[in-house]
């Protein structure tokens, strides 16, 4: 069983920048395995390795089942091809419950390397694209909420407020994006 536990919102993990992987080892590659059969338990798109408390530059990604997309990416490192945007429907799984509309580019270019130390490139549109961003955004301690403006990011907190997992003692720090 390598189905690990999610740390949700108020994690202090989930605010840490990771650190990059320098060893390409069997523990790197339990890793991976340890994510991706985490977010398909989930029915995640994509998971970060700090959401299950590693703070590691590791993510996987597999947002569209029908298209066999799923993947890794080691110290990935995304830039954008163009200014495109899109703006859709948004989640986390340390965010349960909780979906709004996120703007991100529409087309990325990642590198990255593999669980074997070999360099490689995705380039992503729309759904992948959309997830890797958010995924390498975990890598940094940003969270998708950080993404979300106004009218937008208050309808969030309160949806947060009456989840039934969060926990009151431990209220969420939201700050503004350095990226925008
Ligand atoms: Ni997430």
């Amino acid at each position: 069983m390598t189905v690990q536990p999610v740390r949700l919102f108020d994690d202090p993990i989930l605010r840490e920048p990771a650190a990059p992987v320098v060893d390409f080892d069997a523990e790197l590659r339990q890793l991976i395995t340890d994510l991706t059969e985490t977010m398909h338990e989930k029915n995640g798109a994509g998971l970060a390795a700090p959401q299950i408390g590693v703070g590691l530059r590791v993510l996987v990604f597999h947002p569209d089942l029908a298209k066999g997309e799923l993947g890794h990416l080691v110290n990935p490192v995304v830039d954008f091809p163009d200014e495109e945007e899109q703006d859709g429907p948004e989640g986390c799984l340390s965010i349960p419950g909780v979906y709004l509309d996120t703007r991100r580019r529409m087309n990325v270019v990642a590198k990255g390397f593999t669980s074997h130390g070999d360099p490689v490139q995705i380039v992503g549109s729309g759904q992948l694209a959309r997830c890797i961003q958010h995924e390498t955004d975990h890598l940094d301690g940003v969270l998708f909420l950080d993404r979300v403006d106004g009218d937008r990011r208050a309808r969030m907190i309160e949806a947060i407020r009456q989840a039934g997992w969060y926990d009151p003692a431990a209220p969420p720090v939201v700050k503004t994006s350095p990226h925008r």
